[in-house]
């Protein structure tokens, strides 16, 4: 009997794959991390083959280990880290170099070069983003300029791009399909988000052939079935979208005004904006939330390079914790004024600043500052980066009728109450963190029609915890004065 909905999440530092029911519940997950490549001074890479790989072994790991059978999977739905860039040999399959992650900064120097106010107005009127090397189009560049013959065999039609959405299709699909969805197509740079349609004057500005690229899709859509070698049977792929506009989905955020933000490697806030595209004046992006039926809907979005990577640094880096979890008992033997503040401009400051040459710091340190400080600057500086967010947005006439957060980090209360305090804002936890599965679930199972509308899946939210400021005004502007001090220090 068909009973569940396989979500593959495919994020920066682990793939996962989940199944849920078709009343959104979480039946059984199953995740691995894989080696993150850092060649560079802000470079990041990943070997392709553990994308697909870790993605494999996940998928038939959680029907093996929970005695599912492929055959009782209704359909899957893909979301994936955004904006990481593969290019790969049409015929062999081979990729021609590693992944460059959304984070490497590699094409700074690049992006500067093609800097005029005309460019970078055209780009944003286009595709909603910023000339900023996160985006796709000048990983390609970079790739097509220093892989030997790349260019060449692009034009020819011999190699295809794809964002990691696309390489999994393909790869799930033994190479029948080449295709991706609008979200993801958002955050390349050369999609023109208005007309819905790869842009032609954006191509010839970065020289990338249309040969190839991907058939752009909706986020909920017929994508092709799984090889039936790989899991047992012929599954079809029924959505796919970046893992960010997957957790709006999740987060059943259908309406204009409502908001979520999601705290995975990276922070990423984003607000509904519903038909229409607005265009920040801040340094926010425009971006596809999703697509049905060929009809967009768009909204403003604040990334934050970041979030649970700083915890992973404070662990793994500094090895000043075991675990992440050690975080929230840390930091609640701390003062909330204790001086200490980490930039985590580890590989550049994102929205709003956008400055891919600044480094991160530790400011503020005495001689009775210790790990406990360090660890609860950590979380502190993902509650602040949200507020330089916040900020932006409220700049742009923008206020959230509410926020509501998820991603492996808001199981940390402490965290979260913080964040409340320093926002000033209601802050709910829903019951299913792992929101961006779901969204990708949600996706698929509209097409599927086990759901019949998104009113459907908004009456299965349910809100876990709300958090509540309990901090004054003065308090709040006070810690956030010294925030703003600390991040002039860094930027370049
Ligand atoms: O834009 C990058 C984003 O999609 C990565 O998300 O969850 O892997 O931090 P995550």
């Amino acid at each position: 009997m068909l009973k569940y909905l396989l979500a593959i999440d495919q994020g920066t530092t682990s793939s996962r794959a989940m199944l849920f029911t078709k009343f959104g519940k979480v039946h059984a997950s199953a995740q691995e991390e894989f080696e993150q490549h850092f060649p560079k001074d802000g470079w990041v890479e990943h070997d392709p083959s553990d994308i697909w790989q870790t993605t494999l072994r996940t998928c038939r790991k959680v029907l093996s280990d929970n005695n599912v059978l492929a055959t009782e999977v209704i359909a899957i739905g893909i979301t994936n880290q955004r904006e990481t860039t593969l290019v790969w040999d049409r015929k062999s399959g081979e990729p021609i170099y590693n992944a460059i992650v959304w984070q490497d900064r590699r094409t700074a120097e690049y992006c500067q070069s093609i800097s005029t106010p005309e460019t970078e107005a055209l780009i944003n009127d286009k595709t909603g983003l910023l000339l900023d090397p996160y985006f796709s189009a000048t990983k390609i560049r970079w790739i097509l300029d220093n892989v030997e013959g790349a260019q060449e065999k692009a034009e020819n039609g011999e190699l295809a791009f794809g964002t990691v959405d696309s390489f999994l299709l393909w790869h799930l699909t033994s190479g029948k399909v080449h295709k991706t969805d609008a979200t993801n197509a958002s955050r390349t740079m050369i999609f023109n988000i208005h007309q819905q349609v790869w842009d032609e004057e954006l191509l010839a500005l970065f020289n990338i052939p249309a040969a190839m690229l991907p058939e752009v899709m909706d986020s909920s859509d017929n994508f092709g079935y799984v090889d039936s070698a790989l899991l047992g049977s012929e599954i079809p792929i029924l959505a796919m979208a970046g893992d960010q506009q997957a957790a709006l989905f999740g987060q059943a955020c259908f309406e204009e005004g409502m908001a979520k933000s999601t705290y995975g490697t990276g922070c990423f806030l984003m607000l509904n904006t519903g038909s229409k595209a607005l265009k920040s004046k801040n340094k926010l992006l425009t971006t596809v939330a999703y697509r049905l039926n060929g009809k967009p809907t768009y909204a403003i979005e604040g990334s934050i390079f970041m979030a649970g990577a700083t915890i992973q640094w404070i662990r793994d880096g500094l090895k000043l914790i075991g675990s992440a979890c050690e975080t929230e008992s840390i930091a609640e033997k701390v003062p909330l004024d204790h001086g200490v503040f980490l930039v985590p401009a580890f590989t550049g400051l994102g929205a709003p600043y956008w400055d891919p040459n600044a480094r991160g710091a530790i400011l503020g340190l005495t001689r009775d500052s210790g790990i406990k400080e360090i660890v609860t600057a950590g979380l502190q500086s993902v509650c602040y980066q949200t507020k330089d967010l916040q900020k932006a947005m409220e700049s742009d006439g923008l206020r959230p009728s509410l926020i509501r957060v998820d991603g492996g980090m808001v199981a940390n209360n402490w965290l979260l109450s913080f964040l409340s305090n320093i926002l000033g804002a209601t802050i709910d936890r829903p019951e299913i963190i792992e929101t961006t599965a779901l969204g990708a679930a949600y996706l698929a199972g509209l097409k599927a029609g086990v759901y019949s509308s998104t009113d459907e899946l908004a009456n299965m939210w349910h809100c876990e915890k709300r958090f509540t400021p309990t901090i004054d005004n003065e308090q709040r502007n006070n810690l956030y004065g010294k925030w703003l001090a600390a991040v002039q220090r860094v930027k370049s």
